[in-house]
């Protein structure tokens, strides 16, 4: 057994029945890439369905990869799109949960390096189910094995630092859960290795990188380039 010490019981940990954050997504729902660095591609990603936007540098390398959307670059209709996924990003991460850090069948783990015990460093997901609520990570969250989202209601997931999937790792919706009530507001950038399955919005403060064959369902958003290397599709669920 593992167990560090948090501010939260784990009964708040796992319970519910908070009022869900309303969200203006604005022109974000039609979009299932954002982002301004630019977008790029090597290989044969995709399909991405959904539209794509960049508002600095260009959109790269499709085809071979396949976009089946409208491209917007660097005109309004993509500053529009960034400045309404900012602003989803700036209500989100800001948002106070419940910390995680650990639970007693140590599921969730801290891994200690530059950070502490009260959760910084990088805060590792095996295996774990949620209820839903607002959980947050001090710094950088690594889903390093099959997580599973439970439940019918909101799920936000904020990072101080990095996202990853490891590779293979999936994020499993169960009982109800729907990804259009999924969000993640992540801190820096966010990297999801091969094979691996992302569900819900992804708003991120940096780059993201979708590698061999890893799919997303939902939208990314980010703060910085996106890089796909044989990525998988990306479809969009708002
Ligand atoms: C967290 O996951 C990473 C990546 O799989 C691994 O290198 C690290 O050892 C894990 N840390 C802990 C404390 O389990
Ligand atoms: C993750 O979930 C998928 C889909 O249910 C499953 O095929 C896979 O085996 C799971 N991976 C692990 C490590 O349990
Ligand atoms: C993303 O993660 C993979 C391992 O899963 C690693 O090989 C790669 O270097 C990482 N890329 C970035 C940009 O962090
Ligand atoms: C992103 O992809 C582009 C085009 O393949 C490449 O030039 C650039 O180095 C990549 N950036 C990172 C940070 O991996």
């Amino acid at each position: 057994m593992k167990f560090i010490s948090t501010s939260v019981s784990l009964a708040a940990l796992f319970a519910s029945g908070l009022a869900d954050v309303e969200i203006d997504f604005g022109t974000t729902t039609s979009f299932s890439l954002v982002a301004v660095g630019g977008i790029n591609n090597v290989g044969t990603s995709g399909p991405i369905t959904g539209d794509v936007a960049t508002t600095g540098h260009t959109v790269n390398g499709f085809p071979a990869g396949a976009l089946e959307g409208t491209v917007n670059t660097r005109n309004a209709v993509a500053d529009q799109v960034r400045a309404d996924a900012l602003a989803v990003y700036n209500q989100l991460h800001p948002l106070q949960g419940t910390l995680v850090t650990a639970t007693p069948d140590g599921t969730i783990t801290v891994e200690k390096g530059p950070g502490d015990l009260d959760g910084h460093g990088t805060t590792n997901f095996s295996g774990a189910v949620f209820t839903p609520g607002i959980y947050n990570v001090l710094s950088i969250l690594e889903v390093v094995t099959n997580i599973t989202l439970s439940g019918a209601g909101q799920f936000i997931f904020t990072t101080g630092s990095h996202t990853r999937l490891s590779p293979g790792a999936q994020i499993i919706l169960a009982d109800g859960a729907d990804v259009s009530n999924v969000f993640f507001a992540s801190g820096d950038s966010a990297n999801f290795s091969s094979g691996s399955l992302f569900q819900g919005r992804f708003f991120g403060d940096s780059a993201v990188f979708m590698q061999d064959g890893a799919t997303a369902i939902g939208g990314l958003y980010s703060g910085g380039l996106m890089n796909f290397t044989n990525a998988g599709g990306v479809t969009l669920v708002s």
